[in-house]
């Protein structure tokens, strides 16, 4: 699989070499193609060895990996002092996926909420948009950018380990060097589009998701037997029912004997199907090692602006909406900026629950604060209303007249195998109980989120709005989507 980034050390390129980022950064003048690799040699010798090959041929990088405090040790100190106090009972929280959408932002709130922050990821979620000729709606800063203007702003710390999880020494050494109280589990492969591409992406999807949170779970056992997990499942791992979701768990009576079970998986992808696995194989380990696990099966979030990344342009999270990562209403506020038609697939009755960014990062800090016990495994719907993709069109429908323009919808073929008309009623109560006070989609927020795409609609590429993935027609040969 040499088109998928791989890292076996724990890495941040020291500040007198090319830094990666400047590959990444530039994204319009670099294009990958699928032999861009990366290898590391033996963790022991430390050296980065990045082969990618561009438009003019191969160019080879070397560095040596340092940590990321190591590094900053070495900067000029910032100009504005810590504040919130650097107390050494503050919680440690390991982020894993702190540079995706949801990651960022939840690092980000618990860095300002005074927990002690490492994020860990190893950049694949940019890597895709270079190999499939995709880019963010907002223009994102590099991972290291970030961090040193969170740093700057609010003079708070976020460590930065660069490297993949599915190698289990690069996370050994994350776990010891950081020692976290929680972990929080966002870095997947979270496109359902994307497992369905080719063969190659639906093995690397699940290779990905299932062995990296296998190692996670190894990794807690061995370093940190008391830290609670708190993995990010989705509300797609039940699919669609004719009965009521319940929240992780279902009491049944069978031939006169009752008993309370997991609650049925019908998953409708191979990234969904990775969900599945996970959610088993942490449920396992709880029993058998005393795992505390949380996993969080979360809705479709929308929205973009957190208090936190509001603070600065650098700051901006990414805000997907082409057909292989955006999601269903952030996608459509795109399409009505741009005077696309809402793209319903199919009869549009296909209903699921949502969420708005700013209550994932609530939820996530929730479940930090109250932690399962050992060997539980605890589930939570994490969702706080429920829409069909009609309702949603015809609330963004309604938005874009408030702001006099005129949105049509259209019906596409259905790339999915899914319901298009069915019973939903999924229930979400665990999270509210813990103080989950819910921002709702009012038509205020809707407006803004409206607004804020108008503002960006020259960065969008609509040749990457339809679907370009089609379930049915998944095969062996690696496909190229992007033109
Ligand atoms: N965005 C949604 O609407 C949504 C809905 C339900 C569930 N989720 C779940 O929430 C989590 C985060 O979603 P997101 O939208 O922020 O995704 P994202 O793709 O924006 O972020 C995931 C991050 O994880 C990193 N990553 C992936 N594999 C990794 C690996 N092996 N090692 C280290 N880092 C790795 C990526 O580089 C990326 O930065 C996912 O698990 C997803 O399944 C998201």
């Amino acid at each position: 699989m040499a088109h998928f980034i791989s890292t076996s050390c724990s890495l941040n390129i020291s500040s007198s070499c090319t830094k990666p980022q400047h590959l990444l950064r530039n994204q319009n003048s670099v294009r990958f193609s699928a032999s861009f690799s990366l290898r590391t040699a033996p963790f022991a010798s430390e050296k980065l060895i990045l082969h990618c090959k561009g438009p003019r041929g191969f160019s080879t990088i070397n560095a040596k990996a340092v940590s990321f405090s190591q590094e900053s040790k070495t900067e000029p100190a910032s100009s504005v002092p810590p504040k919130g106090g650097e107390s050494a009972d503050r919680k440690k929280v390991m982020v894993i996926g702190g540079d995706g959408y949801c990651g960022w932002a939840t690092a980000l709130h618990l860095s300002n909420k005074n927990y002690e922050v490492a994020v860990v990821d190893n950049l694949v979620r940019r890597l895709f948009d270079h190999q499939l000729g995709l880019d963010s709606l907002t223009p994102i800063s590099s991972i290291h950018n970030r961090i040193r203007r969170w740093k700057s702003l609010t003079g708070k710390d976020i460590q930065l380990y660069i490297g993949d999880i599915c190698d289990f020494e690069f996370l050994s050494e994350t776990f010891k060097s950081f020692e976290p109280d929680a972990v929080v589990h966002f870095g997947e492969q979270r496109s359902a589009p994307y497992s369905m591409i080719d063969r190659s992406r639906a093995v690397f999807t699940q290779h990905n998701n299932v062995i990296g949170t296998l190692n996670v779970l190894f990794a807690i056992k061995e370093f940190r037997e008391d830290c609670h997990l708190v993995k990010l499942g989705t509300m797609g791992e039940y699919g669609t029912p004719n009965i009521d979701i319940e929240e992780g768990y279902i009491t049944i009576t069978h031939n006169g004997r009752t008993d309370t079970l997991p609650y049925p998986k019908q998953a409708s992808s191979f990234y969904h199907l990775s969900k599945v696995h996970d959610s088993h194989n942490i449920a396992f380990t709880c029993k058998a090692w005393g795992i505390r696990a949380t996993d969080l099966n979360q809705g479709v979030v929308y929205g973009v602006r957190t208090d936190e990344t509001a603070m600065h342009d650098e700051l901006c999270n990414r805000f997907d909406y082409d057909g292989i990562f955006g999601t269903a209403l952030n996608r459509f506020c795109v399409q009505a900026a741009v005077g696309h038609p809402l793209t319903v697939y199919g009869k549009g009755g296909q209903t699921r629950g949502y969420l708005d960014i700013r209550d994932t990062v609530q939820c996530v800090e929730l479940a930090i604060a109250n932690p399962a016990q050992r060997g539980e495994f605890r589930v939570f719907n994490q969702f706080t209303e429920q829409f069909s993709v009609n309702e949603l069109a015809a609330l963004v429908t309604k938005a874009g007249e408030k702001l006099g323009i005129e949105v049509k919808t259209i019906s596409v073929p259905n790339p999915r195998v899914e319901a298009e008309e069915h019973y939903y009623n999924a229930k979400h109560t665990k999270l509210v109980e813990l103080g989950l006070k819910p921002h709702l989609l009012s038509d205020s927020l809707l407006d803004s989120l409206l607004n804020f795409a108008i503002q960006h609609k020259d960065r969008v590429d609509t040749k990457q709005i339809m679907p370009s993935v089609s379930w049915k027609k998944i095969g062996v040969k690696p496909k190229t989507l992007a033109a």
